[in-house]
């Protein structure tokens, strides 16, 4: 069998492709193909393609009706990676509560000065910030992923609510009970402080923080380590620059709006970490392993 990598996979995983495996040069020669963020819309696919899998739980980059029409098995590995991405939208509320980058830029700028400690005292006042502790999170999406940030946000003092209407059962046995569940995603837009999205990117949810969401937000932290096309970017540019979103936090940068004021932006960082990628790779290799020598799907 011949797996075409089209990004490098984790080690951790290709070590499992054992005898009976071999890695493709060539995409047409592939009998199965293993994923990560590459774009594979524009692809030609192999006739006699068998599977595909993503290391990740979003499948938007792979062409699903293609993949369906020629009888491609498409996999992906949820929650391997939801404790990344958790960690840095964690890291990203606190990056808009408190000025952390402007402090940090501040130092490495006057590092050379001997009285650096003189000057710090009199330029701290411009970095200080506020606790993210007994602030309202609202978070869309009670997945692998929504679920983890809600659980760690109680656990840091604030106030959670969550909306999902496809909640599943797993997930809602694993949510603290400490998060308010609404039916509404527009009681968070209005309520909340912090608003945090995680949910995949379908025809159904593309641009579902729209115009009429935005508005509704009332000086709120919007964070989006989802996916880009969620958010309107256009009526995101309006709602920033009328203060209905305070900040927009997100992994995927957009031409429109990455370098405005109030906007921090990271290139799609949430599931780089070793760990993560690991764990991907891992399950990725295995749902891969498992279809082709035993015919099983599990994540398809
Ligand atoms: C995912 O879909 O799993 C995340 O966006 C992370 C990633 O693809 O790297």
């Amino acid at each position: 069998m011949k797996i075409k990598c089209l990004n490098p996979i984790a080690r951790v995983g290709l070590d499992q492709l054992d005898a009976g495996y071999e890695i493709a040069e060539e995409l047409d020669q592939a009998d199965a193909v293993l994923v990560r963020s590459a774009a594979m819309h524009d692809l030609k696919l192999p006739e006699d393609l068998l599977a595909v899998a993503r290391a990740g739980a979003g499948v938007n980059n792979i062409p699903l009706d293609a993949c369906a029409e020629k009888g491609v098995v498409v996999f992906n590995t949820p929650g391997a990676n939801a404790n990344g991405v958790k960690e840095l939208v964690l890291a990203g509320m606190l990056l808009a509560a408190r000025d952390i980058a402007g402090g940090m830029n501040w130092v490495k700028e006057n590092s050379g000065d001997e009285n650096i400690s003189k000057a710090m005292e009199k330029a701290k006042k411009n970095f200080a910030g506020t606790e993210i502790q007994g602030k309202k999170l609202g978070v869309i999406g009670l997945g692998a992923i929504g679920v983890l940030v809600a659980n760690a946000a109680t656990s840091l003092g604030m106030d959670v609510y969550g909306c999902d209407p496809y909640l599943n059962v797993e997930h809602a046995l694993s949510l603290s009970r400490h998060v308010h569940l609404v039916k509404d995603p527009s009681e968070i837009y209005q309520n909340c402080n912090y608003i945090t999205i995680h949910v995949p990117l379908t025809e159904g949810t593309r641009k579902m923080v729209n115009q009429e969401a935005l508005a509704q937000m009332k000086g709120a932290v919007l964070l989006n380590f989802a996916r880009d096309l969620l958010v309107d970017e256009e009526a995101l540019e309006e709602a920033i620059v009328s203060g209905s979103v305070r900040r927009y936090v997100t992994d995927f940068p957009n031409p429109r709006t990455a370098a405005m004021e109030g906007v921090i932006a990271m290139p799609h960082l949430g599931a780089s970490t070793e760990e993560s990628e690991d764990n991907c790779a891992v399950m990725a290799v295995r749902e891969l392993k498992d279809y082709l020598e035993n015919g099983n799907i599990e994540n398809s």
